[in-house]
C-alpha cells in the first residue's frame, strides 16, 4: 500500500506531545511491514535547523490560496535508517518563526507572562498547509492509496479530497482516514476566513464544515473523511457523550458506524530500559531491581530529594494542562502530610500550575521534586527511576507514558479513562492471580479517589513479591507499534477496497 500521513508535527522535527511520536513511529512500523509510507508536514524553523538533513525537491507547488496562487517549494528528508520520506511545505512567513529546539507547532509561550498563546494566524497557516499538502501528494516517490490525516491542523484535507472533481486524476480515488488525537483542540475560526480555503461555499453549513457560525477544521475532517478513528477504543466511545465530546458528540453519533479506536504503540528503540542511553545503569526483567535502584538513586539526587532507597518515588511527565489531572494532583499534594512517598514532576504548560507546583516543592523540599520545562533525557530518567508513574487524567485519548512505564517496570497509577482504561489493569487479588495486573486505577475524578489508589499502590510496593509480579507483567507486555500498525493496515485495506468499488 501507499500511505501518506499529514500532520503538524513529527518527532525528530517538531513536537509538542504524543501526536509527534505517533506520526514518527507509525509510518516506520508500516514501512517495516512492506508498505510505502510518507509524511507531509510544515517546514518549521526547527525542521530547518534540526539534526536530520533536508533538501529541496525540484517541485515548486502552485498552491491556490484565496484568490492567489502561492508558489511553495517542496522539501524532503529521509528518516534515518528507514525507507520513510518526509515532505515539507515551505512558507517562511507562516512557518519560520519558532525559536526553540522543539517547534511548538501552533502556539508559543510569551516571554512577558509565560502564557501559551495560539498564533493569531493559525487559520491561514493551516489552510495553506492543507491545500499545499494536496498539491504535494502528486509528487511523492510512490502512488498513494490512502491519506491518513491527523488532528485539527490537517482537518481540511479530507474536505479537499472529497471535492474529487477538482483533484488531479491521480488523486481522485484516494481513501481517507482521519484520526482524532484530542477532541478538545478543534481549530475553530471566524467564518470570514473561509474564502481562503477555496472550498465550495455551500460546504459551510451546519451539517458540514460550520460550527456555530464558524469554520471548524476538526468537524471538516470528521464529516468529510471515509472513516474516523481515535487512539483507543474507549475514547472512541467516550467522545460520543456530552461529557467528552466537546460539542461534537452529535456529529460523531451520526458517523458512529464509521468510527473506531486503535491504541497507540511504543517505539521500543527509543523507550527500552535495556538500551536507554540516558540511564546510569541499563536493565531488563532479570536485573530490574538493581537497575532501578541505581536509577532511583540518581533521580533522588537530580531532584535533591532525601536519599531513601525504600521510600517509593512517584513520577509524572506531562503537559501541564487541565487534561492531565494536575489540579487533583496539586489538591492532594496540598494536604499531603502523611503520604509515605516522594514525587517528581516534569512538565510545562499552564503558568498557574507552574506556580502551584513550585509552591508545593517549597513546602516539601525533601519529598517533592519539580522541573518546569521540556526535557527528553529527564523524562527517560523519571520513567526508570520511579517506582510508580502517575497519570490521573481527566481524559486521555490514548496516552503513551503509561506504556513506557510498563516497559520500565514502573507500574502506572491511572484514572480509568480512554487509552488508560484500555491498557492498564488494576491490581486486585483476582487480577494478580490471573497474572494480568499491571498497574493501579481509579474511576472518580477527585483528589480523594486518587489518594486511595496511591495508598493502595504504596501498600503493594511494601509487599515486594506481589509488587514485583505487577512490574514483571508490565515489562513483558508487547505494546509495540507493530501491533497497532497491523490494525491500521486492516483498516486502510478496507477503506481502499470500498473506494475502489465506489464511483465518484
Ligand atoms: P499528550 O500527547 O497528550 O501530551 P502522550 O502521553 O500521548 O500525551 O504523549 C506525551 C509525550 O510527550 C511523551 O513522549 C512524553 O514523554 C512527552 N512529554 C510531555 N511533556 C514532556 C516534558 N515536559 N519533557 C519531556 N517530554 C515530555
Ligand atoms: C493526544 C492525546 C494523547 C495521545 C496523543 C497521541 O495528544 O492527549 O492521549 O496519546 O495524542 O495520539
Amino acid at each position: 500500500l501507499g500511505i501518506v500521513f499529514t500532520t503538524s508535527e513529527m518527532a525528530g522535527f517538531a513536537k509538542t506531545g504524543g501526536l509527534a511520536d505517533v506520526c514518527a513511529a507509525l509510518p516506520v512500523a508500516l514501512s517495516r511491514r512492506g508498505h510505502n509510507a510518507a509524511v507531509i508536514m510544515p517546514l518549521y524553523r526547527s525542521v530547518r535547523v534540526g539534526p536530520i538533513p533536508i533538501e529541496p525537491t525540484k517541485y515548486l507547488l502552485s498552491v491556490p490560496f484565496g484568490v492567489r496562487i502561492v508558489p511553495s517549494r517542496l522539501w524532503r528528508a529521509q528518516v534515518p535508517r528507514t525507507s520513510v520520506a518526509v515532505y515539507f511545505i515551505e512558507h517562511p512567513a507562516f512557518f519560520e518563526r519558532d525559536d526553540s529546539r522543539y517547534a511548538r507547532s501552533y502556539y508559543q509561550f510569551t516571554s512577558w507572562d509565560g502564557r501559551k498563546y495560539d498564533y493569531g494566524d493559525n487559520a491561514d497557516r493551516y489552510i495553506f498547509f492543507c491545500r499545499a499538502a494536496i498539491e504535494a501528494m502528486a509528487h511523492l516517490d510512490f502512488t498513494p492509496h490512502v491519506v491518513h490525516a491527523n488532528d485539527w491542523q490537517a482537518g481540511l484535507i479530507p474536505a479537499y479530497l472529497r471535492e474529487r472533481h477538482q483533484l488531479k486524476p491521480a488523486l481522485r480515488n484516494l481513501a481517507s482516514l482521519y484520526t482524532i488525537h484530542n477532541i478538545a483542540y478543534q481549530g475553530v475560526f471566524p467564518a470570514e476566513i473561509y474564502p481562503l480555503t477555496g472550498l465550495d461555499k455551500r460546504l459551510l453549513n451546519h451539517r458540514e464544515l460550520e460550527y456555530h457560525g464558524k469554520l471548524s477544521f476538526l468537524k471538516a475532517g470528521v464529516v468529510c473523511c471515509d472513516w474516523v478513528n481515535t487512539v483507543s477504543p474507549t475514547y472512541a466511545k467516550e467522545i460520543l457523550t456530552s461529557e467528552y465530546g466537546c460539542g461534537l458528540e452529535g456529529v460523531l453519533q451520526e458517523r458512529e458506524r464509521r468510527l473506531s479506536g486503535i491504541v497507540n504503540g511504543v517505539d521500543y528503540t527509543e523507550w527500552n530500559p535495556s538500551t536507554d542511553k540516558h540511564l546510569p545503569l541499563k536493565y531488563n526483567e532479570q536485573n530490574a531491581e538493581e537497575g532501578k535502584a541505581a536509577c532511583k538513586k540518581e533521580l533522588q539526587s537530580v531532584f535533591h530529594l532525601a536519599q531513601e532507597p525504600r521510600t517509593p518515588i512517584i513520577g509524572m511527565v506531562a503537559r501541564l494542562a487541565e487534561q492531565k489531572g494536575i489540579d487533583i494532583t496539586c489538591a492532594l499534594l496540598d494536604q499531603w502530610t502523611d503520604l509515605p512517598a516522594q514525587i517528581v514532576i516534569l512538565g510545562e504548560g499552564d503558568p498557574e500550575y507552574h506556580q502551584r507546583l513550585q509552591e508545593l516543592k517549597a513546602k516539601y523540599p525533601k519529598r517533592i521534586g519539580v522541573r518546569i520545562g521540556f526535557d527528553e533525557a529527564l523524562a527517560h530518567k523519571i520513567e526508570a527511576g520511579s517506582d510508580l508513574f502517575l497519570m490521573p487524567s481527566r481524559y486521555e485519548p490514548s496516552g503513551l507514558n503509561q506504556l513506557y512505564s510498563l516497559k520500565y517496570g514502573t507500574p502506572p497509577v491511572v484514572r480509568a479513562t480512554g487509552g488508560l482504561a484500555d491498557t492498564i489493569t488494576d491490581t486486585t487479588p483476582t487480577t494478580l492471580n490471573n497474572g494480568i495486573a499491571n498497574g493501579f486505577s481509579f474511576k472518580e475524578y477527585s483528589a480523594e479517589a486518587l489518594r486511595n489508589a496511591l495508598e493502595r499502590a504504596i501498600q503493594y510496593y511494601a509487599s515486594s513479591t506481589e509488587f514485583r509480579k505487577v512490574q514483571l507483567t508490565g515489562m513483558k507486555q508487547d505494546w509495540s507499534w507493530n501491533r497497532s500498525a497491523s490494525q491500521y493496515e486492516e483498516l486502510y485495506l478496507r477503506l481502499i477496497e470500498e473506494r475502489s468499488k465506489a464511483d465518484f
